[in-house]
């Protein structure tokens, strides 16, 4: 039973409570994205599995170890999204957006799946927010997206994030650094754990990315590959830092980044903080200029980056920054009695086509239990509706903050609504200006 009630391991449920911090942080992120031209794209949740080992690599963990993969009733391997990037970069090339007007731009916000061990800021099922640009080259679309995700960081109020960048080249570098790698962990082989001796000699960058205690340790005085950069990405990479510091951006090299998936070249970044425990990367992201062609398009050099949704929560909460407030009912409409009921129930979806949000009961309750509700919900104003205010037409609007009643005609309610709040926001106006 307790399966029934239960969700599975490293999963969470947002709770009605909480769905309007989510959605306030989805719609900045989003909106932000657009102001730098970015529009949000929607991509299924599973992908064929072949997607993702291609793309993110079959010698990385997330492929090697993470993945939910199944066999549909089609016979086809099918898997989970991981990450946005790959099922973005198939969408494009699906729908020919690469033959429009360069560069792409797209944003996503998306449930992503990876059977990690589930622990504070790592979950099995998580949020991604991320963009990706497609078509420049040049370093200036790298400050761009750093830009953003700092931008968006900023605007949520978040503080004391720490920006972290590092090159690691392109395939012409990055072969004589492989070889220096190569020689380096071969030397340390009968120590490394079973899946990096693997990793040896098929791509030994991601024994750098290893979390077993000891490769990380061995993996620490590896080569680095800031000493193997040929000259454009030297160029490059210097470029973008002289950018990023006439942006004001702050950031500091960390020649150990390598990130954990394959389809990386060049710039890789991360803003990452330690105000919320061991997994404090809140933003991953870099350039993937081999990856369109890889899967089939023509040669387009393409960049973004992804945010962990759960994280970046996690972090505004324990800063405390601010999040819109519940939004509380206009109106609880409270009748007496079933013909009062009824009334009230045609009343509130009048007004609510008014746009107004209205309460009422639709559970036959007696006025003080209704009365202990409108009270617990909040609800602007309370109009009582009985049997002798059908018979009148009158019944009385009663505002709930200050206690000041009116008395109106029932088939005006909603004008008196109208001017009721009309006067209430007045109110608070004068006392706001009062306080300054
Ligand atoms: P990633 O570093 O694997 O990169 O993930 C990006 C962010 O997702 C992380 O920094 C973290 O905040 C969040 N995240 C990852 N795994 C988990 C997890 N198990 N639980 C909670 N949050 C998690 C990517 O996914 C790339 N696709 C980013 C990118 C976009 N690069 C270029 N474009």
């Amino acid at each position: 039973m307790a399966l029934l009630t239960t969700a599975p391991r490293g999963t969470g449920d947002v709770l009605p409570a909480d769905s309007k911090k989510w959605q306030y942080v989805e719609r900045k992120l989003l909106e932000i994205a657009e102001l730098y031209g970015f529009r949000e794209s929607r991509v299924p949740v599973f992908e064929h599995t072949e997607l993702f080992t291609r793309s993110v690599g079959d010698t990385t963990d997330v492929v090697q170890k993470e993945m939910y993969t199944f066999t549909d009733k089609g016979d086809r391997s099918i898997t989970l999204r991981p990450e946005g990037t790959a099922g973005t970069v198939r969408s494009v090339l699906e729908h020919g957006l690469l033959n429009e007007a360069l560069p792409v731009k797209v944003s996503y916000v998306l449930s992503c799946y990876r059977y990690e061990k589930p622990q504070a800021g790592r979950l099995r099922e998580f949020h991604q927010f991320g963009v990706e640009c497609f078509g420049a080259a040049d370093p200036t679309a790298d400050a761009e997206v750093i830009s953003l995700a700092d931008d968006v960081l900023q605007t949520l109020g978040v503080r004391n994030m720490h920006l972290e960048i590092n090159s690691i080249g392109c395939p012409t570098c990055r072969a004589k650094y492989q070889q220096a790698l190569r020689d380096y962990f071969a030397a340390h082989s009968q120590e490394l754990c079973g899946t990096c001796v693997g990793r040896l000699e098929r791509n030994p960058m991601r024994i750098l990315d290893c979390k077993s205690p000891v490769c990380s340790k061995i993996a620490a005085d590896a080569p680095k590959i800031l000493d193997y950069l040929c000259e454009d990405c030297k160029q490059h990479f210097e470029t973008l830092q002289a950018l990023l510091t006439q942006m004001q951006i702050n950031y500091v090299v960390n020649p150990t980044i390598v990130r954990g998936l394959d389809y990386y070249t060049r710039t890789v970044f991360e803003f990452v903080s330690d105000e919320i425990g061991s997994q404090g990367t809140v933003c991953g992201g870099g350039r993937y200029d081999g990856l369109v062609e890889q899967m089939g398009g023509n040669p387009t050099p393409a960049l973004g980056f992804a945010m962990g949704l759960e994280r970046l929560m996690m972090l505004m909460d324990k800063q405390c920054c601010p999040f819109p407030e519940n939004d509380t009912p206009d109106l609880y409409l409270a009748p007496m009695g079933a013909a009062a009921q009824q009334k009230a129930a045609v009343l509130a979806a009048d007004l609510r086509r008014e746009g107004f949000s209205v309460l009422t009961d639709v559970m036959g309750r007696s006025l003080k239990a209704q009365m202990k509700y409108a009270d617990k919900i909040h609800a602007d104003f309370v109009c009582v509706l009985g049997d002798s205010e059908l018979e009148q037409g009158t019944a009385v609007l009663k505002n709930m903050k200050t206690g000041e009643s009116v008395e109106f005609a029932v088939e005006n309610l909603t004008d008196a609504l109208y001017d009721a709040q009309t006067k209430l926001a007045l109110a608070e106006l004068e006392e706001s200006a009062a306080a300054l």
